[in-house]
Protein backbone atom coordinates (compact mmCIF):
# COMPACT_ATOMS: atom_id res chain seq x y z
CA UNK A 1 0.00 0.00 0.00
CA UNK A 2 1.19 3.68 -0.59
CA UNK A 3 0.82 6.61 1.24
CA UNK A 4 -2.93 6.75 1.38
CA UNK A 5 -4.88 10.03 2.51
CA UNK A 6 -6.90 9.81 5.84
CA UNK A 7 -10.49 9.65 4.31
CA UNK A 8 -11.15 5.86 4.87
CA UNK A 9 -9.39 5.83 7.64
CA UNK A 10 -11.69 8.73 9.05
CA UNK A 11 -15.08 6.67 7.46
CA UNK A 12 -14.19 4.03 9.41
CA UNK A 13 -13.18 5.45 12.82
CA UNK A 14 -16.74 7.44 12.71
CA UNK A 15 -18.67 4.24 11.80
CA UNK A 16 -16.36 2.50 14.01
CA UNK A 17 -16.46 3.91 17.35
CA UNK A 18 -12.77 4.33 17.46
CA UNK A 19 -9.69 7.28 16.45
CA UNK A 20 -7.07 7.23 14.44
CA UNK A 21 -3.73 8.11 16.91
CA UNK A 22 -1.59 10.88 14.86
CA UNK A 23 1.52 10.42 16.20
CA UNK A 24 4.69 13.39 16.00
CA UNK A 25 7.68 12.24 14.26
CA UNK A 26 11.20 13.88 14.36
CA UNK A 27 13.37 11.23 13.53
CA UNK A 28 14.08 7.30 12.10
CA UNK A 29 14.03 6.20 15.94
CA UNK A 30 10.35 7.92 16.46
CA UNK A 31 8.97 6.89 13.12
CA UNK A 32 10.37 2.86 13.48
CA UNK A 33 8.70 2.93 16.94
CA UNK A 34 5.19 4.01 15.58
CA UNK A 35 4.89 1.98 12.62
CA UNK A 36 6.83 -0.85 14.31
CA UNK A 37 3.49 -1.12 17.08
CA UNK A 38 0.90 -0.04 14.41
CA UNK A 39 1.62 -2.85 12.04
CA UNK A 40 2.01 -5.68 14.90
CA UNK A 41 -0.95 -4.53 16.26
CA UNK A 42 -2.73 -4.38 12.66
CA UNK A 43 -3.72 -0.72 13.34
CA UNK A 44 -3.93 2.40 10.58
CA UNK A 45 -1.66 5.47 11.87
CA UNK A 46 -0.77 9.05 10.93
CA UNK A 47 2.39 10.30 11.08
CA UNK A 48 2.68 13.92 11.65
CA UNK A 49 5.86 16.90 11.29
CA UNK A 50 4.89 19.95 12.55
CA UNK A 51 7.24 23.20 11.49
CA UNK A 52 9.65 22.08 14.00
CA UNK A 53 10.22 18.59 12.75
CA UNK A 54 10.89 19.85 9.62
CA UNK A 55 13.36 22.01 10.55
CA UNK A 56 14.94 19.48 12.73
CA UNK A 57 15.56 16.48 10.62
CA UNK A 58 14.67 18.47 6.92
CA UNK A 59 11.61 17.52 5.51
CA UNK A 60 13.77 15.09 2.63
CA UNK A 61 14.63 13.16 5.72
CA UNK A 62 11.27 12.73 7.04
CA UNK A 63 9.61 12.44 3.67
CA UNK A 64 11.99 9.17 2.79
CA UNK A 65 11.74 7.77 6.59
CA UNK A 66 8.02 8.06 6.38
CA UNK A 67 8.63 6.07 2.55
CA UNK A 68 10.85 3.46 4.38
CA UNK A 69 8.08 2.77 6.98
CA UNK A 70 5.59 2.57 4.09
CA UNK A 71 7.72 0.18 2.32
CA UNK A 72 8.20 -2.07 5.62
CA UNK A 73 4.82 -2.76 6.53
CA UNK A 74 2.31 -2.43 3.26
CA UNK A 75 -0.30 -4.02 5.29
CA UNK A 76 -1.28 -1.42 7.56
CA UNK A 77 -2.58 2.55 6.08
CA UNK A 78 0.36 4.98 6.73
CA UNK A 79 -1.04 8.85 6.06
CA UNK A 80 1.57 11.14 6.29
CA UNK A 81 0.43 14.84 7.95
CA UNK A 82 1.83 18.56 8.12
CA UNK A 83 0.88 19.22 11.64
CA UNK A 84 -0.11 23.30 12.69
CA UNK A 85 0.67 24.41 9.22
CA UNK A 86 1.18 27.92 9.54
CA UNK A 87 -0.09 29.39 6.31
CA UNK A 88 -1.25 28.44 2.53
CA UNK A 89 2.80 28.31 1.33
CA UNK A 90 3.51 26.18 3.86
CA UNK A 91 0.59 23.46 2.91
CA UNK A 92 1.62 23.78 -0.13
CA UNK A 93 4.82 23.03 0.00
CA UNK A 94 3.84 20.06 2.25
CA UNK A 95 1.08 18.76 -0.40
CA UNK A 96 3.62 19.27 -3.28
CA UNK A 97 6.18 17.07 -1.87
CA UNK A 98 4.17 14.06 -1.24
CA UNK A 99 2.30 14.90 2.08
CA UNK A 100 -1.19 13.09 1.82
CA UNK A 101 -3.03 15.50 4.52
CA UNK A 102 -2.37 18.81 5.63
CA UNK A 103 -3.21 21.23 8.57
CA UNK A 104 -3.73 24.92 8.36
CA UNK A 105 -4.08 26.31 11.12
CA UNK A 106 -5.50 29.81 10.95
CA UNK A 107 -7.07 29.29 14.76
CA UNK A 108 -5.44 32.37 15.81
CA UNK A 109 -6.55 34.84 13.27
CA UNK A 110 -9.90 35.99 12.80
CA UNK A 111 -12.76 33.85 11.93
CA UNK A 112 -12.84 35.33 8.47
CA UNK A 113 -9.18 35.02 7.82
CA UNK A 114 -9.20 31.42 8.90
CA UNK A 115 -12.02 30.55 6.58
CA UNK A 116 -10.35 32.30 3.69
CA UNK A 117 -6.95 30.77 4.03
CA UNK A 118 -8.36 27.45 4.90
CA UNK A 119 -10.53 27.60 2.01
CA UNK A 120 -7.58 28.05 -0.33
CA UNK A 121 -5.60 25.28 1.20
CA UNK A 122 -8.46 22.83 0.45
CA UNK A 123 -8.73 24.08 -2.61
CA UNK A 124 -5.34 23.20 -3.34
CA UNK A 125 -5.22 20.14 -1.89
CA UNK A 126 -8.00 18.99 -3.47
CA UNK A 127 -6.58 19.39 -6.60
CA UNK A 128 -3.71 17.81 -6.08
CA UNK A 129 -5.36 14.48 -4.64
CA UNK A 130 -4.14 15.23 -0.42
CA UNK A 131 -7.08 16.30 2.03
CA UNK A 132 -6.91 19.24 4.85
CA UNK A 133 -7.72 19.48 8.32
CA UNK A 134 -8.30 22.92 10.09
CA UNK A 135 -8.93 24.52 13.45
CA UNK A 136 -12.06 26.31 14.92
CA UNK A 137 -11.15 27.46 18.49
CA UNK A 138 -7.61 27.74 21.01
CA UNK A 139 -5.88 25.27 22.74
CA UNK A 140 -3.69 26.38 25.15
CA UNK A 141 -0.01 25.54 25.45
CA UNK A 142 2.78 25.67 23.03
CA UNK A 143 2.09 24.99 19.35
CA UNK A 144 5.61 25.56 17.68
CA UNK A 145 6.32 29.34 17.90
CA UNK A 146 3.14 30.39 19.06
CA UNK A 147 2.80 30.31 22.98
CA UNK A 148 -0.97 30.26 24.34
CA UNK A 149 -1.67 31.08 27.44
CA UNK A 150 -4.51 29.27 29.82
CA UNK A 151 -6.43 32.16 30.12
CA UNK A 152 -6.61 33.02 25.94
CA UNK A 153 -7.31 29.58 25.06
CA UNK A 154 -10.83 29.11 23.77
CA UNK A 155 -13.11 26.48 23.58
CA UNK A 156 -14.73 25.95 20.20
CA UNK A 157 -18.20 27.49 19.72
CA UNK A 158 -20.75 25.07 17.97
CA UNK A 159 -22.53 27.85 16.42
CA UNK A 160 -19.58 28.64 14.01
CA UNK A 161 -18.60 24.79 12.77
CA UNK A 162 -21.40 24.60 9.89
CA UNK A 163 -20.45 27.97 8.18
CA UNK A 164 -16.49 27.02 8.92
CA UNK A 165 -17.19 23.66 6.86
CA UNK A 166 -19.15 24.87 4.30
CA UNK A 167 -17.33 27.83 3.28
CA UNK A 168 -13.65 26.00 3.43
CA UNK A 169 -14.54 22.65 2.20
CA UNK A 170 -12.20 20.92 4.68
CA UNK A 171 -12.09 17.58 5.28
CA UNK A 172 -11.53 17.29 9.10
CA UNK A 173 -12.21 19.93 12.14
CA UNK A 174 -9.63 20.05 15.37
CA UNK A 175 -12.31 21.59 17.92
CA UNK A 176 -11.30 22.77 21.61
CA UNK A 177 -13.00 21.02 24.47
CA UNK A 178 -10.42 21.74 27.26
CA UNK A 179 -7.44 19.28 26.21
CA UNK A 180 -4.13 21.45 25.71
CA UNK A 181 -0.49 21.03 24.18
CA UNK A 182 2.53 20.14 25.86
CA UNK A 183 3.37 17.55 29.29
CA UNK A 184 2.38 20.64 32.00
CA UNK A 185 -1.63 20.49 31.59
CA UNK A 186 -2.69 20.10 34.50
CA UNK A 187 -1.69 20.32 38.23
CA UNK A 188 -1.65 16.92 39.94
CA UNK A 189 -4.76 16.36 42.08
CA UNK A 190 -6.94 17.95 39.75
CA UNK A 191 -9.66 16.01 37.53
CA UNK A 192 -9.07 17.26 34.20
CA UNK A 193 -12.88 17.18 32.24
CA UNK A 194 -13.11 17.52 28.37
CA UNK A 195 -16.39 19.83 27.68
CA UNK A 196 -17.60 16.43 25.82
CA UNK A 197 -20.99 18.13 25.68
CA UNK A 198 -19.19 20.77 23.12
CA UNK A 199 -18.12 17.64 21.23
CA UNK A 200 -21.18 16.29 21.36
CA UNK A 201 -23.46 19.48 19.67
CA UNK A 202 -20.58 19.71 16.69
CA UNK A 203 -21.22 16.51 15.43
CA UNK A 204 -24.84 17.12 15.88
CA UNK A 205 -24.53 20.18 13.47
CA UNK A 206 -21.69 17.96 10.81
CA UNK A 207 -23.53 14.48 10.98
CA UNK A 208 -20.49 12.01 9.69
CA UNK A 209 -18.01 14.79 10.06
CA UNK A 210 -14.32 13.69 11.61
CA UNK A 211 -13.41 15.85 14.43
CA UNK A 212 -9.91 16.24 15.10
CA UNK A 213 -8.11 16.48 18.96
CA UNK A 214 -5.05 18.27 19.84
CA UNK A 215 -2.96 18.24 22.75
CA UNK A 216 -4.16 14.59 24.29
CA UNK A 217 -1.13 12.94 25.76
CA UNK A 218 -2.00 11.55 28.86
CA UNK A 219 1.60 12.57 30.42
CA UNK A 220 1.79 8.85 31.85
CA UNK A 221 2.79 9.03 35.22
CA UNK A 222 5.44 6.03 35.14
CA UNK A 223 7.57 7.51 32.65
CA UNK A 224 7.67 10.70 34.11
CA UNK A 225 8.71 9.08 37.50
CA UNK A 226 11.72 7.15 35.33
CA UNK A 227 12.83 10.47 34.52
CA UNK A 228 12.84 11.90 37.82
CA UNK A 229 14.22 8.96 39.48
CA UNK A 230 17.44 9.04 36.37
CA UNK A 231 18.56 12.52 36.76
CA UNK A 232 15.47 14.04 35.11
CA UNK A 233 13.80 17.48 36.80
CA UNK A 234 10.34 17.68 35.06
CA UNK A 235 7.74 19.83 37.10
CA UNK A 236 5.05 17.84 38.39
CA UNK A 237 1.78 17.57 36.03
CA UNK A 238 -1.02 15.44 34.43
CA UNK A 239 -2.52 15.32 31.16
CA UNK A 240 -5.64 14.38 29.81
CA UNK A 241 -7.57 11.16 31.58
CA UNK A 242 -7.37 8.33 29.11
CA UNK A 243 -11.07 7.35 29.96
CA UNK A 244 -12.12 11.13 28.22
CA UNK A 245 -10.45 10.08 25.28
CA UNK A 246 -12.09 7.02 24.84
CA UNK A 247 -15.11 8.42 24.79
CA UNK A 248 -14.57 10.76 22.43
CA UNK A 249 -12.75 7.95 19.97
CA UNK A 250 -15.66 6.39 20.62
CA UNK A 251 -18.18 9.56 19.07
CA UNK A 252 -16.81 11.86 16.65
CA UNK A 253 -13.54 12.18 17.02
CA UNK A 254 -11.61 10.30 14.17
CA UNK A 255 -8.34 11.53 14.67
CA UNK A 256 -6.56 11.59 18.21
CA UNK A 257 -2.63 13.58 18.27
CA UNK A 258 -0.24 12.77 20.45
CA UNK A 259 3.47 14.18 20.83
CA UNK A 260 4.50 14.96 24.31
CA UNK A 261 3.71 11.29 25.63
CA UNK A 262 6.59 10.14 22.90
CA UNK A 263 8.87 12.27 23.99
CA UNK A 264 8.63 11.59 27.86
CA UNK A 265 8.83 7.60 26.21
CA UNK A 266 12.34 8.34 24.36
CA UNK A 267 14.07 10.79 27.20
CA UNK A 268 12.85 8.16 29.77
CA UNK A 269 14.57 5.36 28.06
CA UNK A 270 17.60 7.14 27.33
CA UNK A 271 18.07 8.50 31.03
CA UNK A 272 17.32 4.92 32.22
CA UNK A 273 20.29 3.64 30.15
CA UNK A 274 22.77 6.26 31.13
CA UNK A 275 22.40 5.11 34.61
CA UNK A 276 23.01 2.04 34.12
CA UNK A 277 25.38 2.42 32.32
CA UNK A 278 27.59 5.33 32.78
CA UNK A 279 30.65 3.98 30.26
CA UNK A 280 28.20 3.68 27.03
CA UNK A 281 28.48 5.92 24.20
CA UNK A 282 27.67 4.01 21.27
CA UNK A 283 23.98 5.73 20.47
CA UNK A 284 22.18 2.34 18.55
CA UNK A 285 22.41 1.47 22.72
CA UNK A 286 20.97 4.41 24.23
CA UNK A 287 18.73 5.65 21.59
CA UNK A 288 17.56 1.90 21.23
CA UNK A 289 16.54 1.72 24.80
CA UNK A 290 14.20 4.98 24.22
CA UNK A 291 12.67 3.64 20.86
CA UNK A 292 11.66 0.38 22.74
CA UNK A 293 9.65 2.86 24.92
CA UNK A 294 8.05 4.88 22.42
CA UNK A 295 7.01 1.97 21.19
CA UNK A 296 5.41 0.66 24.42
CA UNK A 297 3.72 3.66 24.59
CA UNK A 298 2.36 3.73 20.87
CA UNK A 299 0.91 0.21 21.69
CA UNK A 300 -1.00 1.00 24.41
CA UNK A 301 -2.45 4.16 23.10
CA UNK A 302 -3.60 2.04 19.85
CA UNK A 303 -4.89 -0.76 22.00
CA UNK A 304 -6.71 1.03 25.87
CA UNK A 305 -6.95 4.51 24.15
CA UNK A 306 -7.77 4.67 20.41
CA UNK A 307 -9.10 1.46 19.67
CA UNK A 308 -7.75 1.33 16.09
CA UNK A 309 -6.22 -2.15 17.11
CA UNK A 310 -7.17 -4.76 13.89
CA UNK A 311 -8.80 -1.70 11.89
CA UNK A 312 -6.03 -1.86 9.28
O1 LIG B 1 1.47 20.64 18.59
C1 LIG B 1 2.69 20.64 18.78
C2 LIG B 1 3.45 19.37 18.58
O2 LIG B 1 3.70 18.74 19.80
C3 LIG B 1 4.70 19.66 17.81
O3 LIG B 1 5.66 20.26 18.61
O4 LIG B 1 6.39 22.20 17.23
O5 LIG B 1 7.85 21.30 19.07
O6 LIG B 1 7.52 19.99 16.95
P1 LIG B 1 6.93 20.98 17.92
P1 LIG C 1 0.49 16.79 23.07
O1 LIG C 1 1.47 17.88 23.41
O2 LIG C 1 -0.58 16.68 24.10
O3 LIG C 1 1.16 15.49 22.80
O4 LIG C 1 -0.25 17.24 21.71
C1 LIG C 1 0.38 17.04 20.45
C2 LIG C 1 -0.34 17.72 19.35
O5 LIG C 1 -1.46 18.18 19.46
C3 LIG C 1 0.37 17.82 18.06
O6 LIG C 1 -0.35 18.57 17.14
ZN1 LIG D 1 -1.46 20.17 18.00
Amino acid sequence: MALVTTTEMFKKAYTGGYAVGAFNVNNMEIVQAITEAAAELKSPVILQASAGARKYAKPEYLRHLVEAAVELYPEIPIAMHLDHGADFATCKDCVDTGFTSVMIDYSSHSFEENIEESRKVAEYAHEHGAVVEAELGTLAGIEDAVSVAADKAMFTDPDQVEEFVKKTGVDSLAIAIGTSHGAYKFKPGTDPKLRLDILEEVARRLPGFPIVLHGSSSVPQEYVKIINSHGGALKDAIGIPEDQLRLAARGAVCKINIDSDLRLGMTAGIREHFVAHPEHFDPREYLGDGRKYVKAIVAHKITQVLGSDGKA
